[in-house]
């Protein structure tokens, strides 16, 4: 959701930000603008261009009406919350001698509208943005310096909001300021930048600091200040990127979607890394919780959105039957609002890709507020939720930049799984060769990975095959059941069809009735070694087939028995019923990736999406 981007230094300022906003375009957005502070005849002024739809209609304006050349300006994609996409609603937001760009909404944003229109101010768009930029020009009246300006309006504005400002009085500034919705600082060689992730600026500079919560930024080509909203000075933290500009690339890859799938042999494997100590223990290098606290903790909550939910629903199984700790998995945007049991002996585990999604921050405060151990599983350091929380894990799957989450779901449940294992160590519940036992599998797993992706033309061939279907089934059992549940989510996020995931045991509870001549259901066959979960599915696969079914079915190798009731297969390699979720996937995802090119569709940025969701 919204890319914002600001720089000050040496550069023209109108390539960085485009560039920057380039890099943020798979956020999802569905405007973009930019301003330059630039030099006039009579004096210094703001330029600024802005359009509706994709970054390239904006560009094609400035080809046909060129901006002046600049070294100070900020940049903005819109996701629209407060009125249309359109050129009109665009940000930058201009009153004055300053343009704002925001991402968030602000709450309060009808009183002050109506405050501002009462005094004779005349607003043109229909966002809560410009309401900021009004108050801003007004309180420059009084308080002329930018910063402090900025700070007295912050601490007017209810809500989530990232804001940066140019100010045609101050070219060689830009501020930015931040209450729950992302923000980073790039720290440069006399350029300074601001990015909605570290994305925006990772072409220039792998130096950056995390800004916390209620900041205010100032960035001139030599200098960073930060204060909080009352002009305090604040300790912040500087981090290095451990990822350049080629990892936020297609590397020859046609799309970012394909690339990362590609990659999920490697994300797994980065995860794994580093995880034992001198000892042969188990380690969690990021881990701030003691052993004394976690061998205290009686529940485990795990909370989080879309696709990271289902890698806490597979996760589940796993730290259930590992650490015998009971141990619930929940919506983040549900949690919150059913009044949860929860304690000191209650580990909360949140688990975000981009660590900003804010239906799970808001669930993690309350946890915390709750008195409960936060611990979070995230892909994005310094990102907000694993700043805000007691402890981190972190994934190591680089940069995900297509919108549907591929090798971060992988990384996030092999993450669960080492979370479940360190608390069987720590609890005395698994001896280190059982510990062993299971680290040996779960490393075996990216040659796994790397043989389904190998093998991946009958998926592809597949695609084509059903790809004037309209509606699709999938379904599984135990950990397969998140799988059919993901594999559903992909391709309704990708290729806009219906598509319903279920357990097979609720199929003769209702969902068998939409079971028609041809419908193709995908089935996830448990490995043989669970002989019970096994046959179930195959009965179950019998079922739709007798109601008409086109059945595709996924089965590991050697298991022929599903055969005859299949109509389609593909083959899994050979791992145990816990580790499956992370080979079986893959071809789900392959499939809806292929379907909805076919279709035509904008795979890495599909249609209503963000990748980031920072509004509640
Ligand atoms: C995944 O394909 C989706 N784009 C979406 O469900 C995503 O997993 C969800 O929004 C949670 O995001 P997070 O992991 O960054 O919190």
């Amino acid at each position: 959701m919204c890319g914002i981007v600001g720089y000050v230094g040496h550069r023209s300022a109108l390539d960085v930000v485009l560039g920057g906003l380039q890099r943020l375009e798979y956020r999802g957005y569905d405007s973009a603008g930019v301003a330059l502070v630039a030099d006039g005849s009579d004096g210094m002024f703001l330029a600024s261009a802005k359009r509706a739809g994709k970054l390239a209609n904006l560009i094609g304006a400035l080809d046909e009406q060129p901006l002046p050349v600049a070294h100070t300006g900020i940049g903005h994609t819109r996701w629209a919350t407060h009125g249309a996409p359109n050129d009109r609603n665009a940000h930058p937001h201009i009153s004055g001698r300053v343009a704002v760009v925001h991402n968030g909404i602000i709450e309060n944003f009808a009183t002050l509208r109506a405050e501002l229109e009462t005094a004779g101010h005349e607003l043109l768009s229909e966002t809560d943005t410009e309401v900021v930029a009004h108050l801003l020009a007004d309180e420059l009246q009084t308080t002329p310096e930018l910063p402090d300006a900025v700070r007295a309006v912050c601490r007017r504005l209810k809500g989530a909001f990232t804001l940066v400002i140019a100010d045609a009085d101050h070219p060689d500034m830009v501020v930015g300021a931040r209450r729950n919705s992302p923000l980073v600082v790039g720290r440069g060689d006399g350029e300074n930048f601001l990015g909605s992730d570290v994305a925006a600026f990772i072409e220039f500079t792998r130096e950056a600091i995390e800004l916390g919560q209620d900041q205010v930024v100032v960035i001139t080509p030599d200098q960073i200040d930060v204060t909080d909203f009352d002009g305090n000075a604040v300790e912040v933290t500087e981090y290095h990127v451990n990822w350049d500009a080629s990892a936020a690339e297609k590397g020859g890859y046609e799309l970012f979607m394909l690339k990362e799938i590609a990659e999920q042999p490697q994300a797994v494997a980065d995860t794994l890394l580093g995880r034992y100590n001198a000892a042969g223990e188990l380690q969690l290098d990021e881990m701030r919780l003691s052993d004394d606290e976690l061998r205290n903790i009686d529940k485990i909550v795990i909370i989080a959105c879309g696709t990271s939910f289902y890698a806490g629903m597979v996760a589940k199984y796993a730290i259930e039957h590992w650490t015998r700790v009971p141990c619930e998995v929940e919506l983040s945007s549900e949690f919150r609002y059913r009044d949860p049991i929860l304690d000191r002996s209650t580990l909360v585990v949140s688990i975000s890709q981009s660590g900003e999604t804010m239906d799970t921050l808001m669930a993690v405060r309350y946890a915390r507020e709750q008195r409960a151990r936060v611990l979070s599983i995230c892909n994005t350091n310094g990102s907000t939720i694993p700043r805000e929380s007691d402890a981190v894990i972190y994934t190591h799957a680089g940069p995900e930049i297509a919108v549907a989450s591929t090798k971060g779901f992988l990384a996030q449940v092999v993450a669960c799984y080492l979370l479940g294992l360190y608390l069987a160590q720590v609890k005395g519940l698994k001896y280190g060769d059982e510990i062993s036992q299971i680290m040996a599998e779960l490393a075996a797993v990216p040659a796994a990975i790397q043989r389904v992706l190998d093998d991946a033309d009958v998926v592809r061939k597949l695609a084509g095959e059903l790809v004037n279907e309209q509606s699709f089934l999938f379904l599984g059992r135990h950990v397969g059941y998140p799988v059919a549940l993901e594999g559903a989510l992909k391709l309704k996020e990708l290729a806009y069809l219906h598509a319903e995931g279920f357990a097979g045991g609720e199929l003769k509870h209702g969902p068998i009735a939409v079971v028609d001549d041809g419908t193709p259901v995908f089935a996830i066959v448990p490995p043989r070694s669970r002989d019970r979960l096994q046959d179930k599915l195959v009965s179950n696969i019998q079922e739709v087939r007798a109601r008409g079914a086109r059945t595709i079915v996924l089965v590991e190798d050697g298991d022929d028995e599903v055969l005859p009731y299949a109509d389609h297969v593909i083959r899994l390699p050979k791992v145990p019923t816990l580790l499956q979720p992370l080979v079986a996937t893959v071809p789900l995802q392959i499939f809806a990736c292929e379907l909805a090119s076919q279709l035509g569709h904008d795979v890495d940025q599909p249609r209503n999406l963000a990748k980031s969701v920072t509004v509640e």
